[in-house]
């Protein structure tokens, strides 16, 4: 069995979404592929190396494994992982191999998930891997388009084409502490910088002034301690050349992005918004 899901942006909201604001992101032309076969053991093929169950090289599928075999017991599955999403990037690599896995495994053992299973299961992964998990990267990555959650209200935006900067690598379970240590110590300064954030992202749904809107959500991000120097700097020069651009996904490195305006700055990678979520490839 074969399967794809895509990875995604996170256009506006991160963070602030695991506390039930609102957060619009969208999923990207990149893809997760799964190829799954029966077998008496588990194996696990992937860039990151060949393991059996192993939550501390392949966490991501190995929570999903163990979290299909509650509902559904199985021997064993040969698994390779092909992707086209780059990993620690906030581009939803992660959530996009567990609703892979976890539809490649339903598929091929005939369990019967529907995509809402799929979504809630591949959230429970995440909250298995990184403490906490809004389900945003899951929901989008099952479903594909543009959403506004936790509404799962579809969103159609004007802007269909971003550009994307790596600048290290993002740490999502780091940053998700970091930030509930910032909530821990300034309670009440936590809650208006998330609702701020929130205002953003509402505004964000009617299309209008992205780029403000980005540069706004950036300053608040940084204030939230998920920016840093570097990021900081290529933002700047980005700044200079009349562009804006933010942190995509949980931060402390990964991916920025902002609107594309027919022309790819120095460094950068184009992607395009996916209507299509996760699905069969073949048999
Ligand atoms: C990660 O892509 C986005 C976060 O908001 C975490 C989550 O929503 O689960 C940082």
């Amino acid at each position: 069995m074969i399967v794809s899901a895509p990875g995604k942006i996170i256009l506006f909201g991160e963070h602030a979404v695991v506390y039930g604001k609102h957060a619009l992101a969208t999923a990207i032309d990149l893809r997760c592929k799964v190829y799954v076969e029966r077998n008496d053991e588990f194996q696990i093929d992937s860039s990151l190396g060949k393991t059996g169950i192993d939550f501390k090289v392949h966490p991501y599928v190995s929570f999903a494994i163990k979290r299909f075999c509650e509902i559904n017991k199985i021997k064993g599955a040969k698994i390779k992982i092909e992707s086209s999403i780059p990993v620690a990037s906030g581009l939803g690599s992660s959530a996009a191999v567990a609703v892979a896995t976890l539809k490649a495994l339903s598929e091929e053992f005939e369990a019967g998930l529907s995509d809402e299973d799929i979504f809630k299961i591949a959230r429970q992964v995440e909250i298995d891997v990184q403490g906490a998990s809004s389900g945003i990267d899951p929901f989008v990555s099952t479903f594909g388009g543009t959403w506004l959650f936790p509404d799962k209200k579809k969103v159609e935006l004007k802007e269909k084409e971003f550009f994307l900067i790596k600048i290290g690598e993002r740490a999502t379970k780091e940053m998700i502490s970091k930030v509930a240590e910032m909530k821990k110590r300034y309670p009440e300064l936590f809650e208006k910088i998330i609702d701020a954030i929130d205002v953003i992202t509402l505004k964000a749904v009617d299309g209008r002034n992205l780029d403000e809107l980005i540069y706004v959500n950036q300053s608040l991000l940084r204030a939230l301690g998920v920016s840093n120097a570097e990021i900081d700097s290529k933002i700047s020069e980005l700044e200079k050349i009349g562009l804006k651009a933010k942190i995509t996904g949980a931060g402390g490195g990964g991916c920025i992005f902002g609107i594309f305006k027919g022309f790819i700055p120095a460094g950068s990678f184009l992607v395009r918004v996916s209507e299509e979520g996760v699905r069969v490839e073949g048999t």
